[in-house]
């Protein structure tokens, strides 16, 4: 194993913007020299002088010494000169995100730093392999892609151009631990790993979104109260921006000559049209300002507690999908009785509840009108997968074109009674959090597929680099491959398109019957 680079090393860090200037004050409060270059040499003073007052914060807040910080801030130098970072054990490149300019300045590092001398770049978009095609030395070209802001966010993505050597790979991702960071190794490929497997995030609630599932507002509260995710998507994108949102996803959907799979979407494309790019604007999805007004989720009117509720399922068997939505019934005084599923009948399809009379159904990727159809049984009503069923604070219903309003509303009482906020989507195939998650899963099995990263560097990484809950395969282990498998193939099926075709890598797992961990 390779190991990190000790603390005489001294690194430079080319580009004081807010990424080389977050760099730079993780790298000087490890206790490694850094070297602070910009073709602008203000900004690199700016960056210094935030730099010591973000650590006399930290010092104000007691996460930091007095010492420590007074030492950390002597660590960093302002260079005028590219030539001032010869004796550099490591160059951190974070300048404009441009190929040509990127290659010209490790042209140039190359006739200055040592031949042992690691170089890395923080782009977060263009091919590691491209930028050290070049170099006389690719192989010690590595990417080293951070996560804005540095100092909050652990993950590094250690990518590996085709040329990188593994040792240079290797002690890169050493140093990152030694930092305080969460490295994970990638091979350089579109979107590493983050920024290729978040997009479903975005693209599946722009679709929902487009299909008229919900309002923004009630997506969000379904994705953060429901799904356990920090941030809704349309707050996210408002705040990155719809029109740095709509860029990444371009870039990648070109850079995967056009898969379907990260199609952009038209609607968030007329949202840059019309100049709402988010909190930066004024207006996105949300409206923002001293003057705005809180959009709010949709919430179902109350509705009498139900008295009780059954469960076909074979008795005596556990289901994980069931059990912690049964457990809650049970928590909130409903008695819950469990009957044999019975071939055929409808309203018997296992796992499922039933409560007077409406069959209640975990979504599979088909709508609540097709379910009901299929099992001839119209009271039929679904509802949306939980993070964390015992401790959500709301669940996501949708309901049959054929459902009555009485069966619907004992489904509604049901789970209000048991402390959740009911929120109706209309009946789109695999509602919001299922969908999301489903197709989550989906891409961070064709990272794993495809040689890209661990299974667990990309739950890793979804994690450290974008707060989710968990990572996309535990979760895919928690609610079942094939349940995941079937939500995509009936995706796939209602869609008729490629978008939602399913990874090679889930199928064969829920062939051989195996889990992403453990
Ligand atoms: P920024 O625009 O805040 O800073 C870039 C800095 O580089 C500027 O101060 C500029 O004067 C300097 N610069 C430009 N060309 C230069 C050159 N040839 N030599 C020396 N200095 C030069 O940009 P930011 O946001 O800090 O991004 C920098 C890099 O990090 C880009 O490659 C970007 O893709 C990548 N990145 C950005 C993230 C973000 O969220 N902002 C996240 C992860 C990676």
């Amino acid at each position: 194993m390779a190991t990190a680079l000790g603390k005489g090393s001294v690194v430079a860090v080319i580009g004081s913007g807010a990424m080389g200037a977050g760099i730079a004050q993780v790298v000087a409060a490890a206790g490694y020299e850094v070297k602070l270059f910009d073709t602008r040499p203000e900004a690199v003073q700016k960056a210094i002088l935030d730099i010591g007052k973000v650590y006399a914060k930290l010092v104000e807040k007691g996460r930091m010494g007095g010492a420590d910080a007074q030492a950390a801030n002597a660590r960093l130098h302002c260079v005028a000169d590219l030539h001032e970072v010869a004796g550099c054990a490591l160059v951190i490149e974070a300048i404009v995100e441009n190929l040509d300019v990127k290659r010209m300045l490790f042209a140039d590092l190359e006739n200055v730093v040592a031949d042992d001398c690691i170089l890395a770049t923080n782009t977060s978009s263009i091919s590691v392999t491209a930028i050290g095609a070049k170099l006389r030395r690719p192989e010690r070209l590595v990417g080293m892609h951070f996560f804005n802001p540095v100092p909050l966010m652990a993950l590094v993505e250690v990518i590996s151009g085709l040329a990188t050597s593994p040792v240079v790979a290797g002690t890169v991702f050493a140093t990152a631990a030694a930092w305080g960071k969460n490295p994970v190794h990638a091979k350089s490929t579109p979107g590493f790993i983050v920024n290729r497997v978040a997009r479903p995030f975005y693209a599946e609630a722009l679709r929902l979104l487009s299909e008229q599932a919900a309002d923004p507002a009630t997506l969000d509260a379904v994705l953060r109260e429901a799904g356990g995710f920090r941030m809704g998507p349309f707050e996210l994108m408002d705040l990155i921006g719809h029109d740095v949102n709509f860029s990444v996803t371009q870039s990648v959907f070109n850079a995967y000559f056009g898969d379907p799979r990260f199609m952009p979407s038209v609607l968030q494309q007329e949202m840059v049209n019309a100049g709402f790019l988010g909190r930066k604007s004024g207006r996105g999805f949300y409206q923002y300002g001293d003057e705005a007004v809180k959009a709010a989720a949709s919430l179902e009117a109350p509705q009498p507690k139900p008295e009780a509720v059954g469960v076909s399922i074979e008795p005596g068997v556990k289901n994980a999908v069931t059990e912690p939505v049964e457990q809650r019934l049970r928590a909130a005084g409903f008695s819950v009785a469990h009957r044999k599923p019975l071939p055929g009948a409808g309203q018997h399809e296992a796992p499922g509840f039933h409560c007077n009379g409406a069959a209640v159904f975990l979504t599979d990727g088909r709508t609540a009108t097709e379910r009901a159809n299929a099992n001839n049984h119209p009271d039929t009503v679904l509802y949306d997968l939980q993070f964390d069923p015992a401790g959500a604070t709301r669940i996501a219903l949708a309901r049959s074109d054929q459902c009555s309003d009485a069966a619907y509303g004992a489904v509604v009482g049901l789970f209000q009674a048991a402390g959740l906020h009911v929120t109706r989507l209309d009946d789109v195939p695999g509602m919001a959090v299922m969908r999301t998650v489903a197709m989550l899963a989906n891409e961070a099995a064709d990272a794993v597929n495809q040689g890209v990263c661990s299974a667990a560097a990309v739950d890793i990484a979804m994690q450290k680099g974008v707060n989710y809950p968990r990572g996309p395969l535990a979760w895919a282990d928690s609610v079942g491959i094939a349940h995941v498998v079937t939500v995509l193939s009936n995706l796939a099926a209602t869609y008729g398109e490629e978008r939602y075709r399913v990874s090679p890598l889930l199928r064969r797992k829920l062939a051989n019957g195996t889990r992403f961990h453990g």
